[in-house]
């Protein structure tokens, strides 16, 4: 059996998961590229595989529990085992609190929240088969800074970010003993579609041009300028590398200097 490094990344499809994707195979890992479009998720392993990397895509949905089951023998089954799980997947709800339904709020938490117990779940049994020794096996949950400091308009959002630092936390102290480290990544104003949709969904809301609520929110970055898949990407790789085997349980911003708590 290899002793290649295997990562299931959900949400991989576009977005950060795919810039976190591109990162970890350039990092020596076997990537499972998994993700509800099957059209994205198959593309992104390919253009990985073309690159030389080891790559498969998996099609499912994060809010079903099975679905996770299905993530995790994919790896073992195409590469053998498995070191990292990375619950990256999730969506955005743009309204006032006072709109949100049942519906809304349930759906929102069936993915970001739900999806990632079930992630944890599924993980925490596959590292518990393998016989690993001392050797740190990783669970990575995607946070926000909108997980620290709730947003106006994405409450339901900001709800479902804070309760995954409370699952990290718990998770980490729980889990820990059986070596196994949980950590979230909490980005900030990142460009990708969902902050497209973020964007047009204020236009609608409140008026104005296409583009003009990521230039206004991007004004608060220290850094001056809005956040890439990469920067994201660049942090997810130290904490599914041997260099953060210490760390467990936080969740820590990386957003070019937006809040400082
Ligand atoms: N973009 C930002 O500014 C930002 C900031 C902070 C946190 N985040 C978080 O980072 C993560 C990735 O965000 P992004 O900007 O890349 O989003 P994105 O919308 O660009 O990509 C999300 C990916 O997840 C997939 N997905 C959606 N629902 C799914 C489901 N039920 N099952 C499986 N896959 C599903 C989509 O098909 C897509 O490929 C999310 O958890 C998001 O909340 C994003």
């Amino acid at each position: 059996m290899s002793d290649q490094r295997v990562v299931v990344i959900t949400g991989s499809g576009r977005g950060i998961g795919k810039g976190i994707a591109e990162r970890l195979a350039k990092d020596g890992y076997a990537v499972v590229i998994a993700d509800l479009d099957p059209k994205t998720a198959g593309e992104t392993a390919q253009e990985l595989v073309g690159k030389g990397f080891n790559a498969v895509s998996v099609a499912g949905d994060v809010s079903k529990k099975e679905d996770h089951e299905k993530f995790v023998n994919k790896a073992v089954e195409e590469f053998g085992r498995l070191d990292t799980y990375i619950n990256n997947a999730g969506i955005a709800q743009i309204k006032l609190l006072q709109d949100v339904t049942p519906e809304d709020m349930e759906r929102i938490f069936k993915i970001n929240v739900f999806g990632d117990l079930y992630g944890i779940q599924a993980a925490t049994e596959q590292f518990r088969r393998q016989d690993d020794g001392e050797r740190i096996r990783k669970i990575i949950n995607a946070s926000s800074i909108a997980g620290h400091i709730a947003f106006d308009l994405l409450g339901a959002y900001s709800a479902t970010k804070f309760a995954v630092r409370g699952l990290t936390q718990a998770a980490a102290k729980e889990v820990g003993r059986d070596h196994i480290t949980v950590n979230a990544y909490c980005p900030g104003i990142v460009g990708t579609d969902m902050w497209d949709l973020i964007d047009a969904k204020m236009v609608e809301l409140k008026g104005g041009e296409t583009g003009q609520y990521l230039k206004q929110y991007a004004q608060s970055i220290t850094l001056g300028r809005v956040e890439t898949a990469e920067d994201v990407a660049n942090y997810v790789s130290y904490l599914a590398s041997p260099d953060s085997d210490y760390m467990t349980g936080q969740s820590v911003q990386i957003d070019g200097g937006i809040q400082f708590i």
